[in-house]
């Protein structure tokens, strides 16, 4: 089966964006962030970036009209090429969009973790803006402190990793996004690897249940 087109699903905090670095570098995917690339557009000083920056700030989504078409242009420019989509689609609307412009998943990705696991994960939680590196002050601590492995770069904490708007974006991950489950359900393309391990065991996980390596 080819494997072409990969969805990335979970919580916020379960793994996606660690996962997906990993996959993109180990068998040549592009990974397409949309939490990367709307935080890039919140940065900057325009009206759209400021729409966008509040939204994120609140943990809330930003709304369809200004992303749909972004997303399914530069999947169509992608066409042909190996890619992992990683925080779009995120609600059933957007799902439908996708579906509706003939464009498919060949497997979803399904990251599954408990509330208190990512509340850990997400409180640790260290970026790297330039790179896209992700790291944790405990379980993936950077080689030296507070400084990106790959860029050199001061890591940051993310403005909405505070404790309050993690609980608002999980709250909407389980209202918009789980929903997303049953969708691609029905349509036999997904594949749960259980989340709660170690970074190293989730990976080998992927590796054998998505690439079946041995
Ligand atoms: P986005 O950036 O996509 O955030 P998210 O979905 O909430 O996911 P996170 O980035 O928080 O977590 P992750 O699952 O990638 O975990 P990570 O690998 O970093 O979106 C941000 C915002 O943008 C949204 O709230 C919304 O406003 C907007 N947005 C984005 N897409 C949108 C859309 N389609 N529609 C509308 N709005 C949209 O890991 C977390 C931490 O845990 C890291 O420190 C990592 O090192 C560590 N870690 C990872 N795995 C493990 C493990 N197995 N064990 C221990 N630690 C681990």
């Amino acid at each position: 089966m080819a494997l072409d087109k990969l969805l990335i699903l979970g919580a916020p905090g379960s793994g996606k964006g660690t996962q997906a670095k990993f996959i993109a570098d180990q068998y040549g995917y592009k990974h397409i962030s949309s939490g990367d690339i709307l935080r890039k557009t919140a940065s900057e000083d325009t009206e759209i970036g400021r729409q966008i920056a509040a939204i994120i700030k609140a943990g809330e989504l930003v709304p369809d009209e200004l992303i749909n078409q972004m997303f399914l242009n530069s999947f169509k420019q992608l066409e042909g090429k190996k890619i992992i989509c990683d925080g779009y689609p995120r609600k059933l609307s957007q799902a439908e969009f996708l579906a509706e412009n003939n464009f498919v998943f060949d497997a979803v990705i399904y990251l599954n973790v408990s509330l208190e696991e990512v509340t850990d994960r997400i409180s640790g939680r260290l970026t790297a803006k330039i790179s896209g590196e992700t790291y944790h002050i405990k379980h993936r601590p950077p080689k030296v402190e507070g400084v990106c492995d790959v860029s050199g770069e001061k890591l940051i904490i993310r403005e909405d990793d505070k404790p309050e708007t993690v609980k608002k974006r999980y709250s909407v991950y389980l209202k918009e996004t789980e929903p997303l489950l049953e969708f691609y359900g029905s349509k036999g393309v997904v594949i749960e690897v259980d989340s709660e391990k170690s970074i190293d065991v989730v990976w080998k996980d992927i590796e054998r249940v998505v690439f079946k390596k041995k």
